[in-house]
């Protein structure tokens, strides 16, 4: 049985014996482990059905330990830290031995968040070991933005989901490797392309192939509803799709259909910070639906819109 509860307590013993636990973030919720403990991590890999090559975020208390973990943290780390930790940002750094290889994925980096939490942090701190924690949705589908969805998702998988209200990003963190004071973006997220350049002197993005040897996670199909999810201009997709119940996820206002059986408007003001906080629970509820297609609309390329469409395009993919 997979329980929701309040108990930090609980969550963190729990955690001290080697089981895992849902956690809260400001981003997503995650699936924690201890970081430290190949037994403890291979289950997060199980109960995710994630492939094991694909590395896991390791969440510390503060960016002082990122050298616990790290062999070598540059100084333009420290001060992206300084500026955005706790935050949605992660470091992928040179690895050190006490991390084992199963957390990071067989790979020689780890990656390092602190994350914005105020329960995610009190939980943090009273433990003795950092957190793995991917997303805590099956491997390839919507991740999760409440403790509702974990349990929808991971139902009888996990003992307990610790509750920390909705997320309130929305999007998970943004990933970037950091070497010779040039910051490369592996994942876009929760903390902007150009909040980055206010600090880095040079911000480069990893080539966006299907399976990306720098960031393991980034395959083309991903955050997927289980209705199949159709991107584009919402007055040609409405007209093509006349014939099929839609569900509809859009920005701001769209063209009523009588064939649309549910939709998601996800900023009225067609503000993107609120759109990013509401997609994946506009998705869960529209996936939910009994729609034969979700018909979805780019966002403007703007603030958090590349990090929006960036799960659009693998949703559709
Ligand atoms: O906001 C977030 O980052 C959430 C919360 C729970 O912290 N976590 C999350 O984890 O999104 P996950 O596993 O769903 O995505 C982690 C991404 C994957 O694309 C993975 O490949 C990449 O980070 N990653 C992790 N470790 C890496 C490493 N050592 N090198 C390159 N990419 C790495
Ligand atoms: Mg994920």
């Amino acid at each position: 049985m997979t329980e929701i509860g309040t108990d930090i307590e609980r969550a963190a013993a729990l955690l001290s014996r080697g089981e895992l636990v849902a956690i809260p973030t400001e981003t997503v919720y995650g699936l924690a482990a201890n970081a430290l403990s190949s037994e403890a991590v291979l289950k997060v890999y199980t109960a995710k059905g994630r492939p094991a090559f694909n590395p896991l975020i390791v969440h510390v208390a503060s960016a002082a330990e990122f050298s616990r973990y790290a062999e070598e943290v540059p100084e333009l780390v420290m001060q992206l830290a300084s500026r955005f930790s706790p935050g949605p940002l992660t470091f992928v750094l040179r690895k050190k031995a006490i991390i084992p290889d199963e957390t990071t994925g067989g790979g020689n980096s780890v990656a390092l968040r602190v994350p914005a939490h105020p329960i995610a942090l009190e939980l943090l701190q009273r433990l003795e070991f950092p957190l793995a924690a991917p997303s805590a949705n099956p491997s390839g589908f919507i991740s999760p933005v409440t403790a509702v969805h974990v349990q929808a998702q991971l139902a009888g998988k996990i003992p307990y989901v610790l509750d920390g209200g909705p997320c309130s990003v929305g999007i998970e963190s943004t990933v970037i490797a950091v070497e010779n004071d040039i910051v490369t973006v592996l994942r876009l997220g929760g903390i902007k392309v150009s909040d980055l350049q206010a600090v880095a002197p040079v911000v480069k993005f990893a080539s966006a192939q299907s399976v990306n040897p720098a960031s393991p996670g980034q395959l083309r199909s991903h955050y997927a509803p289980r209705t199949r999810l159709v991107l584009g201009n919402l007055n040609d997709l409405l007209q093509e799709h006349r014939a099929k119940r839609v569900a509809v996820l859009a920005l701001g206002d769209f063209p009523p259909h009588e064939n649309i059986v549910a939709n998601a408007i996800l900023s009225p003001t067609r503000n993107l910070d609120e759109a990013a906080r509401n997609l994946f629970a506009a998705l869960h509820r529209l996936d939910a639906a009994g729609a034969d297609l979700i018909l979805a609309e780019p966002m403007p390329e703007e603030g958090f819109g590349p990090a929006i469409n960036d799960r659009l395009e693998r949703a559709a993919a």
